[in-house]
């Protein structure tokens, strides 16, 4: 990790407030002194600010019930950042494995560790997301079966040159499906649906991996040790 990265996360300081030390010549890396905030430090390296001895903190791995009218970036837009709603020191140091639209609710993973975000969000990972899918055309009983053999086969998404990857569709009713999908290509769920000629008119994230969304709409909270190894 970088030198800077390491001192925000091991204290109170901003990246800003981090590089200054440096600059000054407060830092020590193995009593070596460090200017270059983009020098790499391991856990076992001797970190010092102005000889007192710092410990990073560890990753947070949380789980939050994303509202609507709320965006997944650290970055506020039209709408809020997500990252508001989560009062812990430096909220904005997370960040979300998996984005939501604004318009969908549902289950975020959000933390500061990349490492473990990669598990989540590379397809090569398999990692299985399900989505509650509220649909504005209705499916027929005899279109269902033809239906779920074509998500599972893989669909034609525009632009894109591969097709989607197997996804398991159950049907709860004619208008409300379950759709589990293991990618998260660009507005990925919606685009499914418009190439079967539908569309998604209300959308909600239910699970990831094996975690199950369990708290109330704008809540979080921290993820057990099980689930964080889960990925
Ligand atoms: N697919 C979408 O289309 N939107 C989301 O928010 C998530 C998956």
């Amino acid at each position: 990790m970088r030198i800077d990265k390491f001192i925000c996360k091991s204290t109170e300081l901003t990246r800003s407030e981090a590089k200054k030390l440096l600059k000054m010549g407060d830092v020590r890396v193995n009593a070596e002194v460090i200017k270059n905030p983009a020098t790499q430090v391991h856990e076992n390296n001797s970190v010092t600010v102005n000889g007192e001895e710092l410990t990073a903190r560890n990753s947070r791995y949380i789980m939050m019930h994303k509202p609507l009218d709320t965006i997944c970036s650290n970055v506020d837009e039209v709408y809020p950042s997500l990252l508001h709603y989560i009062e812990v020191d430096k909220a904005f140091d997370l960040h979300i494995a998996g984005r939501l639209d604004a318009d969908t609710t549902g289950l975020v993973l959000v933390t500061d560790d990349g490492r473990w975000s990669h598990n989540i969000i590379s397809p090569k990972k398999d990692c299985q997301k399900v989505y509650r899918v509220n649909l504005r055309n209705q499916i027929n009983d005899d279109k269902a079966a033809e239906l779920i053999e074509r998500f599972k086969s893989g669909l034609q998404l525009q632009g894109e040159d591969q097709l989607t990857l197997p996804a398991k569709l159950e049907i709860i009713t004619e208008n409300l499906v379950l759709l589990t999908i293991t990618e998260g290509k660009y507005h990925q769920v919606k685009r499914m649906f418009a190439a079967v000629g539908n569309k998604v008119i209300g959308l909600h994230r239910q699970k990831i991996g094996k975690i199950n969304l369990d708290v109330e709409l704008g809540e979080w909270r921290y993820l057990t040790e099980e689930e964080v190894n889960s990925f």
